[in-house]
């Protein structure tokens, strides 16, 4: 190898140049744009395009493209470039240039946050519809399921066609589904057909094919109004919940629509706080907790409210 093919020499060449010293000391603060840095140091940009060639080629910047802007930020590839790259910024600090250029990065990022804020000063009002209208309206409660613990077996009870066992299974280690019907268990398996960690078992609420204290969780979303007695079918799911585990229910409130017992098969027409409560402690739960939901727009049956317990 002759001396001129030495990689460290193609590094020392791209430092030997204030200005592209003074770019580096930036971008390593910082990722910037072309225009971000000719602001800082007023230069023109094909000055600074030059320059920022000039370190790439020797791989003392890297790049990343995010819409139309390109964003550059410093490389410190390998222990020679982090050692050199030291001595050379221990020059360059506390030197005026270096402390001008910090001023104005500042007033530059100062400028970024100010386009966004200028935003949200004026769309306070239009917010809630701009980030349905761009995202819908359920994105977040689906991924607040990410905050369960992903250890946990949770129980989904009554899983019909699986809709809630397919917003916790990304999230948890394993998930039994449990319902009666031989044809909305189908429907939920083909639903779910490609996750791996879901297992549905036919079986009654009322007497769980589950083992005692084996599931850290468990659901009864929209099932208890069903069933001619819910309180077996909590003492069912107290028998299958670890100790301190919770039940998460979701249920009608008290309603009038009497055509819906023979539409359905509904046997209540909804529970009062006051009943849930009563059901809840007779089962064993503690920390029982009730709160109303808030109707989706486009929702026409009645209100729902979302209860919890903990197990003894
Ligand atoms: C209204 S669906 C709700 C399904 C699902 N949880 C959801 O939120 O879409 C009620 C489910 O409970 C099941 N179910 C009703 N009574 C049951 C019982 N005694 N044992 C097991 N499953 C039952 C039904 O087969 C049905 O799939």
């Amino acid at each position: 190898m002759t001396v001129a093919a030495l990689p460290l020499l193609d590094s020392l060449s791209a430092l030997a140049d204030p200005t592209r010293c003074r770019m580096l000391l930036l971008l390593e603060r910082h990722e910037l744009t072309v225009s971000e840095l000719c602001a800082v140091l007023q230069l023109p940009q094909s000055t600074v395009s030059r320059q920022l060639k000039t370190l790439a080629d020797a791989s003392w910047v890297t790049s990343r493209r995010d819409g139309t802007s390109r964003y550059y930020t410093l490389s410190l590839g390998s222990a020679d470039a982090h050692t050199l790259w030291q001595l050379t910024r221990a020059q360059l600090e506390g030197k005026s240039a270096a402390e001008q250029d910090a001023r104005r990065l500042d007033r530059v990022l100062a400028a970024r946050r100010a386009a966004s804020e200028q935003f949200f000063a004026t769309a306070s009002g239009k917010w809630d519809r701009l980030r349905d209208d761009l995202f819908g309206n359920d994105f977040a409660f689906r991924a607040i399921a990410g905050l369960v613990d992903d250890e946990w077996t949770v129980a989904d009870l009554g899983c019909g066609t699986g809709a809630m066992t397919a917003i916790l299974a990304p999230h948890v280690k394993h998930v039994i589904g449990v319902d009666a019907s031989e044809e909305m268990l189908d429907a939920a398996k083909v639903r779910l057909a490609s996750a791996k960690n879901i297992e549905f078992r036919k079986g009654s609420l009322e007497a769980l094919p589950i083992v005692p204290e084996s599931v850290d969780a468990a659901t009864l979303m929209l099932v208890l109004h069903h069933l001619p007695s819910p309180a077996d079918a909590l003492a069912e799911a107290a028998r299958i919940l670890k100790p301190r585990a919770r039940v998460l229910i979701v249920d009608m409130a008290p309603h009038e629509k009497e055509d819906y017992r023979q539409q359905m098969g509904h046997v209540w027409l909804g529970f009062s706080e006051d009943q849930m409560k009563k059901m809840l402690a007779t089962a064993g739960f503690t920390h029982v907790k009730l709160h109303a939901l808030p109707p989706a727009h486009s929702a026409k049956g009645p209100a729902l409210f979302m209860a919890t317990g903990k197990k003894l």
